[in-house]
């Protein structure tokens, strides 16, 4: 016999569920949008990791490219200096929100670079980059090169793209056109590549439209110095988008952990920004041999009161401020309770405060603080025996929540928790347990009530992980029960003990009498 069995190997590292969100701009300005963007993702990655998946969540920032380095000269400081300043605030603002981002990566960072330039030398090893001169139109505030098909009827260009130069220019371009057929038909045999649907048929009408075109993935350094060099020809840097997509590659393999990571899950991004991620990106993977993302999620956008945020009208959200007057949570709540992923939402300071007082203070908070106030007064404190009475729609509601929760269903996962939470309000005012409280006789009626109530809410306070952890955490220290994560799909009934005895509650949504 061997000494130690030779069949014995290291296992594979497991695949964990790695999700990401787009990059924002470093020069600009965090409101309700990027919130809302880091809020989705986050209830997706703690929803997954309460349904027993080990998680990945990947946030950051995006900061090279014309736009920055113009800031940049305007502020007097040089790019890195400038960058790195904005990039505190924006961690700041990640913290402020909440997230459980597990890394966070700034396109100047070396390990991103390094890893951009590979995917950079090795496309142009596989002969997917060709040079060529262009000669036409420039957006610098789009930093995008334009064509007649991006111009007005009238011949003018939009006044999204700005000011529009003349260019003369050589560069790299990258053979986009010859993958158009792969594609569509990977999209087609592929159906929840992009969600939601109506995305997918955007991006696949788009494609059997329009030729696409080969994209230029250079700048000149005498034009754009702040960007990543190309490794083939040191007198360019690389289109800002090309560096920017690579993120979500560049740091799993940084971080030596591209097996247990790539192919990414989900890319949550917003609506505007889909061509770059359900076109150029799968192109740029496929092309240098890499397995695709699993998902494109798309979400919608925010205005306020039926508007376009824009600071110059002073008509923004800002997330800091509400969070400061209303707390985390309820912030949380709102923006995934308002809208589902996918369509454009509005945000209203009317609706705002009126799911606060309906669902959170009124909803949750008093049926919270109800049950725990009357187990505290009647009995001390002290649960009695377990008691089924409302056993069988927790369970079927948690069934519901778990169904949603994997399809990232979120706002209609807490509608099926409000349900409950609605079901059990209704309890209270079915079976009076202030009145019977009065009669000696009942008490064992009285112990059963709230024992349902209690289990209640600990199952609520499960379910609720995802979406308002800090809110899921203060139940349980009120039921005086640990604080771990649990496992949602595994939370049964009746798994509080008799002779347990709960905390003194505390409101959870104060009310905000106006
Ligand atoms: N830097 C690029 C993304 C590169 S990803 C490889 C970018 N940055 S951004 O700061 O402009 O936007 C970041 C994300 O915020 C995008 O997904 C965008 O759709 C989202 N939002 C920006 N404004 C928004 C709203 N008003 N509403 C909802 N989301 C919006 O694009």
């Amino acid at each position: 016999m061997p000494a130690h069995c030779p069949c014995v190997t290291t296992p594979a590292l497991s695949k964990k569920f790695y999700i990401t969100t787009a990059i924002d701009y470093v020069n600009g300005q965090a409101h309700l949008g990027h919130a809302y963007e880091k809020i989705i993702t986050d209830v997706i990655a703690r929803a997954r990791q309460c349904l027993g998946e080990e998680v990945f969540y990947l946030t950051g920032l995006d900061e090279h490219g014309q736009k920055v380095q113009q800031a940049a000269a305007e502020a007097a400081q040089e790019p890195q200096v400038y960058c790195d300043k904005l990039a505190a605030d924006w961690q700041a603002f990640v913290d402020i929100l909440g997230i459980s981002n597990n890394d966070f990566v700034r396109t100047t960072d070396e390990r991103h670079k390094v890893v951009v330039r590979e995917v950079l030398q090795q496309l142009y090893d596989a002969d997917e980059f060709y040079q060529d001169e262009y000669i036409g139109f420039y957006s610098a505030k789009q930093e995008a090169f334009l064509n007649d098909r991006d111009r007005n009827k009238d011949g003018t260009f939009d006044s999204i793209y700005g000011e529009i130069q003349e260019l003369r220019e050589k560069n790299y371009y990258f053979k986009l056109g010859r993958h158009q057929q792969w594609l569509i038909d990977y999209i087609e045999a592929n159906p929840d590549f992009v969600a939601p649907d109506y995305r997918r048929n955007e991006v696949l009408g788009f494609l059997k439209n329009e030729k696409l075109e080969d994209l230029c993935i250079s700048r000149p350094k005498e034009r754009l110095e702040w960007g990543i060099p190309l490794p083939f020809d040191e007198d360019y840097v690389t289109y800002v988008w090309f560096d920017a997509l690579t993120n979500y590659l560049s740091i799993p393999r940084a971080r030596g952990e591209e097996t247990s990571l790539w192919p990414a899950d989900i890319h949550v991004i917003g609506k505007d920004i889909l061509k770059f991620h359900a076109v150029y990106w799968p192109i740029m993977l496929k092309a240098a041999g890499l397995e695709l993302p699993k998902q494109v999620l798309v979400h919608g956008w925010w205005q306020k009161d039926n508007q376009k945020m824009s600071k110059s009208t002073g008509n923004v959200v800002d997330p800091v401020k509400v969070i400061d007057e209303w707390g985390l949570d309820a912030f949380r709540y709102y923006v995934v309770r308002e809208l589902a992923i996918g369509p454009d939402g509005n945000w209203t300071d009317e609706g705002f405060a009126t799911r606060y007082g309906a669902e959170l203070a009124n909803g949750l908070g008093n049926l919270v603080n109800r049950s725990l106030s009357m187990l505290n007064r009647y009995q001390e404190g002290v649960i009695t025996a377990p008691h089924d009475e409302l056993a069988a729609e927790a369970i079927a509601a948690r069934d519901k929540l778990v169904e949603q929760l994997r399809a990232n269903e979120l706002q209609a996962g807490l509608m099926t928790i409000w349900g409950f939470i609605a079901r059990m309000n209704q309890y209270v005012d079915e079976t009076a347990p202030f009145k019977i409280a009065k009669d000696p006789e009942q008490a064992e009626r009285l112990g059963e009530v709230l024992y349902n109530l209690a289990e209640g809410c600990r199952l609520l306070a499960v379910w609720l992980q995802p979406y308002l952890p800090t809110t899921s955490r203060r139940i349980m220290e009120q039921l005086n029960l640990p604080t771990d994560l649990a496992n949602i799909a595994e939370a049964e009934w009746a798994r509080l003990a008799e002779g347990h005895k709960i905390n003194a509650p505390e409101a959870l949504f104060p009310r905000r009498d106006k």
